[in-house]
């Protein structure tokens, strides 16, 4: 592949870590549906199409002891990997110059194999390839996560996508191509400004999306030239050519019917083939887009989830909360807790003791330590019991099919308020040194302005919190960065940046720490 014309190497592609494509995650759902995947600490993780490792890098950073390979075609993206991977010292990565049509069998079985982005955006005979490495790579309790574009939902995309490939095509640059996309959509979006059709409607919210897009998005998600969206059951029955079988969706909540609108969900949830399920589902959701887990065909799967096995999970709330504290002190006052897709109004002492408390817990929280909670914070004195109600009043594990509630197997390591000695990771010490984009402990992309830039390079095991304030103002005073008032004007003083500095740190601290970015003493 030569890099002067490889599409990637000329216009890299922005690589950052997808939360649910994370181990951690993945052996969450393999384990809830009966497979036994390896830990992520001593896991083996290939992923394909790895670009420059944004996604398996922070993989490799977070637990030493495992063994992490990344191949990608674009030389340009495996270099700029590997410097990091240099950077940082780590030895559990290999970043690799390599076309998964050159991905061989005894490279040896991987617990874990991702592969997101890529499915759609390849052509057949890798496609084929990609399936048969997942196949002859994959460790026996092992899991594939693979996304992809859907149809019927990309049905209509694509007429989108037709448009810009079409007014695009005398255009030779990258940059030139993104700009004519740009303004065919512009153009598109002049003319139907005052229309109220059904296809207008479409095209305005469709062009709206997109015009919020990166330029690199633009060139290489919608405007390669290939874009293969498929049937959920066309890409099972790919999976089934190939031995593997359908574990989940990366979302629990996108498989049960019972959380499409009332009207389709009673005669949705008659049919019991897994697939066709989905399929129907998706046809309902107009899908545009899948993220699915596969597993080993041999493997006997748990279809049938039950209430208590919610015991061995962490428990997170996702929702938001209807009503106040107040409610919980006064009988029969309701208290509701909902997201997009359920609303749970309850107003028994019990329930709604049990479902604030879970809401305000920051962190995931083990389900033993969310009965000693209980057992704390109610008159109730017994575990048993108190088991009991959850599962006959609130049944934890439909609210999680509701994703109302997230379950995790792992604890997160960070910590909750700035502690004593504040430390940032090496990886997010790194990624400072060039962008404002950084990777927090629950595998996200955070994005920093310059100020929280300045305080957060600081936090590198060399201040307290106590004592960061005058560090802060002598660091943005050195570096020249603007220091804003509530009005948006500069403070000029120094006294002024020293005395905001102290205060102003606080509240950044407090963020960095809502957002996953320190670590525990
Ligand atoms: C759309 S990007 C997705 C990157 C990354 N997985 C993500 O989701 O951010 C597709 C990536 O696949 C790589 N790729 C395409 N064909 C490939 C092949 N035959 N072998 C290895 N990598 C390939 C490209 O170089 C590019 O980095």
């Amino acid at each position: 592949m030569d890099s002067n014309t490889y599409s990637y190497d000329v216009t890299q592609y922005e690589s950052f870590p997808y939360k649910q494509t994370h181990p951690n995650h993945l052996y969450t759902l393999g384990s809830l549906f009966g497979l036994k995947p390896k830990p992520y600490a001593t896991a083996r993780i290939l992923e394909l199409g790895c670009a420059s490792g944004g996604n398996l890098i922070p993989m490799a950073c977070g637990a030493p002891e495992n063994e992490c390979v990344g191949i990608d075609l674009s030389i340009k993206q495996i270099e700029e990997g590997r410097q990091v991977v240099q950077s940082l010292g780590l030895k559990n990565i290999d970043l690799r110059h390599q076309s998964i049509l050159d991905f061989h069998a005894s490279e040896g079985q991987f617990d874990y194999i991702i592969c997101h982005g890529i499915y759609s955006w390849v052509d057949e005979p890798i496609r084929n390839k990609i399936m048969q490495i997942c196949r002859e790579n994959l460790a026996e309790q092992g899991i594939v996560f693979m996304s992809y574009n859907t149809l019927p939902g990309w049905n209509m995309v694509k007429s989108i996508r037709d448009m810009m490939k079409y007014h695009v095509q005398s255009f030779n640059t990258p940059q030139e191509k993104a700009t004519q996309a740009r303004s065919i959509l512009k153009f598109i979006l002049a003319g139907i400004k005052d229309q109220k059709t059904p296809y207008s409607n479409f095209l305005e919210s469709e062009i709206n999306l997109l015009s919020k897009q990166s330029d690199n998005y633009l060139l290489h998600d919608h405007l390669e030239d290939v874009n293969h969206a498929l049937y959920f059951y066309e890409f099972v029955e790919h999976a089934k050519q190939n031995r593997l079988n359908y574990l989940s969706d990366t979302e629990i909540s996108h498989m049960f019917p019972a959380n499409l609108p009332a009207g389709i969900s009673q005669e949705i949830s008659k049919i019991t083939d897994i697939v066709r399920l989905g399929q129907y589902m998706d046809f309902v959701r107009n899908q545009r887009f899948r993220q699915t887990l596969l597993c080993h065909e041999s493997i006997v799967l748990n279809r049938n989830l039950q209430t208590d096995q919610i015991m061995d999970f962490h428990l997170k709330f996702e929702g938001v909360v209807e009503g106040d504290e107040n409610a919980l002190s006064v009988d029969e006052a309701p208290l509701s807790f909902k997201n997009n897709l359920i609303t749970l109004t309850v107003k028994n002492h019990f329930s709604k003791i049990a479902m604030w408390l879970l809401s305000q817990q920051k962190k995931p929280i083990f389900y033993g330590d969310f009965i000693s909670l209980l057992l704390r914070e109610t008159k109730i004195q017994d575990r048993n019991k108190i088991q009991h109600m959850l599962n006959q009043e609130l049944n934890l594990m439909r609210l999680a099919l509701g994703g109302i509630i997230t379950l995790s197997c792992e604890p997160l390591h960070y910590a909750l308020k700035p502690p004593t000695t504040l430390r940032s990771t090496p990886l997010v010490q790194h990624q400072l040194l060039r962008s404002s984009l950084v990777t927090n402990q629950r595998h996200e992309v955070v994005r920093l302005n310059t100020v929280e830039k300045v305080l957060l390079k600081l936090c590198n095991g060399t201040h307290s919190p106590q004592h960061i304030g005058r560090a802060f103002a002598e660091k943005l005073i050195a570096e020249k960065v603007p220091l804003l008032k509530e009005d948006g004007s500069i403070v000029q003083e120094k006294e002024e940046i020293y005395r905001r500095s102290e205060y102003i740190s606080k509240e950044i601290l407090n963020l960095f720490a809502g957002n996953a970015l320190l670590l525990d003493a």
